[in-house]
């Protein structure tokens, strides 16, 4: 074991993730399996159905990856998991396979918190990033502003009230009847560059209030009524929409995402002056999650950033979104600072956790 390495695994919500990634950052290899396709008939994730899928998938996304890496379990350092935050039976079943894993080749493990594992990535791709930084984590449950003091130790600046951005997006492109197959996000992102951002005057939210908290909840209410205002059919599909009425889906979109959109640069204004009041020599705003892969967010934030004279870290969409890399880097992070737990006990039954 002369390359340290460690394969993170992460099934916290809907993608069976696994990746091997080294000390000094190479991604070794990746594999992936979506539930995203077949969740979608039931409008969201089914944690029962979730669980089902995983444990379908798991030994098969661990052995590509591995293959991809062109090596095998006894080659690994250590094996990281996502313990949390996630949906439990989901997260069950990353857990029992990390665990067998680290049991029967003696492997340190470490458990890896998913937000953490969000905020960390960015220092794969970016090894000049040091501490502390500015992290904005927006993903389908989250969205936190945070300094990141060091690994492990973050100061909360903000998070959400009632709703993350992300389920907004979900919700959004739901109620605009929006082919979900892709994720709503992304589908909404399509659609409202067909759309007038101005179209629809929804308020942002929180706008004089003086903290770095988000609301979500008010906004997905405006477009509900909006879409309800305007009788849109959410029942029929795009794809049967007249042009004017697609027209009006474009729109609404568009003005959401865009108010959407304001209330994080908002905040992240917000979180500058207060991070640099804890520690006057941040100099990167780091943005990650889901959410991070939207392009009107990169190019919003890189703007706030540029006039507040920080540096905008938004890894590649691959990386914002769920992925086994995020996991084994943040093993690889824990690792070097000797923060695992030993290989479970050789007795420990296989289905423990
Ligand atoms: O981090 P992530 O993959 O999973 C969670 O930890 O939640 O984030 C998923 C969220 C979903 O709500 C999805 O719709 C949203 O990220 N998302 C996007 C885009 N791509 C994914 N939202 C807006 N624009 C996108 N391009
Ligand atoms: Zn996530």
């Amino acid at each position: 074991r002369e390359v340290v390495s460690v394969l993170g695994i992460e099934t916290s919500c809907d993608d069976t993730c696994a990746a091997v990634v080294t000390a000094d950052g190479r991604i070794l290899g990746e594999a992936q399996v979506s539930q995203a396709n077949m969740l979608v008939h039931y409008g969201g994730v089914v944690p029962m159905l979730a669980q089902e899928l995983h444990a379908q998938s798991i030994d098969q996304v661990v052995e590509e990856a591995l293959a991809n890496a062109r090596m095998l379990q006894t080659d690994l350092s250590a094996i990281a998991v996502t313990i949390g935050p996630g949906i439990s039976p989901c997260l069950r079943v990353g857990v029992t396979k990390a665990r067998s894993i680290a049991r029967v080749n003696r492997l340190p493990l470490i458990g890896v918190h998913h937000m953490e594992a969000h905020a960390l990535v960015a220092r794969l791709m970016e090894h000049k990033l040091h501490f502390p930084f500015i992290v904005l984590l927006i993903s389908g449950g989250h969205n936190l502003l945070l300094v990141a003091q060091n690994v492990g130790q973050y100061v909360q600046l903000g998070t959400t009230v009632d709703d993350a951005i992300g389920e907004a997006f979900d919700k959004t492109a739901r109620l605009l009847g929006l082919d979900l197959r892709k994720g709503g996000g992304p589908a909404l992102e399509e659609i409202a560059l067909q759309g007038n951002p101005t179209s629809f005057p929804f308020a942002v939210p929180m706008r004089n209030q003086k903290h770095c908290n988000f609301s979500y909840a008010g906004l997905k209410n405006q477009v509900r009524l909006a879409i309800e205002s305007q009788k849109i059919n959410e029942n029929a599909p795009m794809s049967l929409a007249s042009a004017e009425d697609r027209q009006m889906r474009a729109d609404i979109a568009a003005s959401f995402q865009r108010v959407a959109i304001l209330h994080l640069e908002d905040r992240c204004r917000r979180a500058i002056d207060w991070a640099r009041k804890i520690d006057p020599t941040v100099s990167c705003l780091v943005v990650s999650g889901g959410v991070a892969s939207n392009n009107v967010v990169r190019t919003k934030l890189g703007a706030v950033t540029k006039e507040h004279g920080l540096q905008l870290i938004c890894p590649p969409p691959r990386l914002c979104t769920d992925n086994g890399v995020m996991v084994a880097w943040a093993g690889i992070e824990h690792l070097r600072l000797g923060i695992f737990d030993p290989p479970p006990h050789l007795d420990e039954p296989a289905d423990a956790w």
